[in-house]
């Protein structure tokens, strides 16, 4: 029996169906003073298409909790009240059409101020419409300017804004927020030893890394209703110490898995679990290079996971979430692609497809 149209129902929210939309940059806010960070109508029809494809959640893409957080100019933001109403605009598109709302708080760090992907992604600098990037300790990754060192100070102020950022979500009416600790970003850059090299309380010691990543899940847990879920992604390898060739400490499968027993304890509910993003390094190409991994952090930690990553066929989808070896799949690329992806496989596998009046008659 396939479970992949089960409902979830976490904490007071129950989501329809276990295939998501992940999160993706649209670099498509304007960036000008006063429009920066908020949605606009390409937002409004790019995440309400696909919940009316029948995805059961849709989290929006990286969402800066402060401006110098945005990994580019064009990204969406929530550092301001500003931001509210054009989000709610978005949580309540999707909701009309069927899917559970999510938002992914964001603070790129040493990653920040890029270019469009299409206009080659590298540095913006504050000449034009970029700043200086901020990260744990002055370690550039690869193109990338030397983020400045934030001081104590500068890291209360962070964890305040990802706090302030979802009380914003919280008006703006999203269901769920998830923390972005992956990918090379702010978060990610204190846990990994390659990017922070602190010998302060924040670096050192795995308890000293995660330290900022425990007060972010306390500070939001705080002001976010019990009621609703917090997920957090999580790089859960740097994909360094799987090369042979290379023999820095890294960031690792062990290290994540400890991790995410106290976010689960401070109230994290699920891990949507990815990989690598701090360095470029070579990765596997295996189609399950990084559903293995989220199967065997759920395997050892308990705790609920959602997969990701070259889940492009509904076999996969099915399989993964109907062995119970996770709880979810989200879906990229292959939605981007293919905004009916999931009312599609809800038909292949018998289930009901969103909107069917609208759509299958006609077929
Ligand atoms: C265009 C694009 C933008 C992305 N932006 C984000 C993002 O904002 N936050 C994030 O956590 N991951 C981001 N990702 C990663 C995806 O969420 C997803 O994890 C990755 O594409 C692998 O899944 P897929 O093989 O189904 O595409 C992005 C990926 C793409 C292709």
């Amino acid at each position: 029996m396939s479970k992949l149209f089960d409902q979830l129902s976490i904490r007071e929210v129950t989501i329809p169906n276990r295939v998501w939309m992940s999160p993706m940059c649209t670099y498509s806010a304007n960036p000008e003073p006063g429009e920066a960070g908020k949605p606009t109508d390409f937002h409004l029809a790019h995440y309400a298409s696909r919940a009316a494809g029948g995805a059961g959640l849709v989290v929006l893409e990286a969402t800066a909790v402060a401006h110098v957080g945005a990994i580019s100019p064009w990204d969406l933001g929530l550092w301001s009240n500003d931001h509210i109403e054009p989000h709610k605009r978005l949580a309540d598109a999707i909701h009309a059409n069927g899917a559970i709302a999510g938002v992914q708080l964001a603070h790129a760090g040493r990653k920040a101020s890029t270019d469009l992907p299409w206009q080659g992604g590298g540095y913006v600098s504050p000449e034009t419409l970029g700043w200086q990037p901020v990260g744990p300790s002055p370690v550039e990754f690869p193109g990338m300017p030397a983020p400045e060192e934030l001081s104590l100070e500068n890291i209360r102020e962070v964890v305040q804004q990802f706090a302030d950022a979802a009380v914003r979500a919280d008006k703006a009416g999203f269901d769920v927020v998830e923390i972005h600790a992956a990918h090379g970003y702010l978060l990610h850059n204190f846990l990994s030893p390659i990017s922070n090299k602190r010998t302060d309380a924040y670096g050192g010691s795995l308890e000293n890394r995660a330290r900022i990543v425990l007060e972010v899940i306390d500070a939001i847990r705080a002001v976010w209703p019990e009621s609703k879920p917090v997920f957090m992604r999580l790089s859960m390898t740097d994909w360094v110490e799987e090369n042979p060739a290379d023999d820095r400490k890294s960031w690792t499968m062990d290290q994540s898995a400890q991790l995410v027993k106290w976010a689960s304890e401070r109230g994290v509910d699920l891990i949507d679990a990815s990989t690598g993003g701090l360095d470029i390094v070579p990765i596997p190409h295996d189609k399950d290079y990084q559903t293995a991994k989220a199967t065997e952090l759920r395997a050892r930690t308990a705790v609920a996971t959602a997969a990701v990553g070259r889940i492009d066929d509904v076999e996969t989808a099915d399989t993964l979430v109907s062995s119970g070896d996770v709880d979810a799949v989200f879906l990229g690329r292959p939605l981007l692609k293919n905004p009916s992806w999931v009312n599609q496989a809800a038909e292949q596998l018998g289930a009901q497809p969103r909107f069917i009046q609208q759509y299958a008659y006609a077929l």
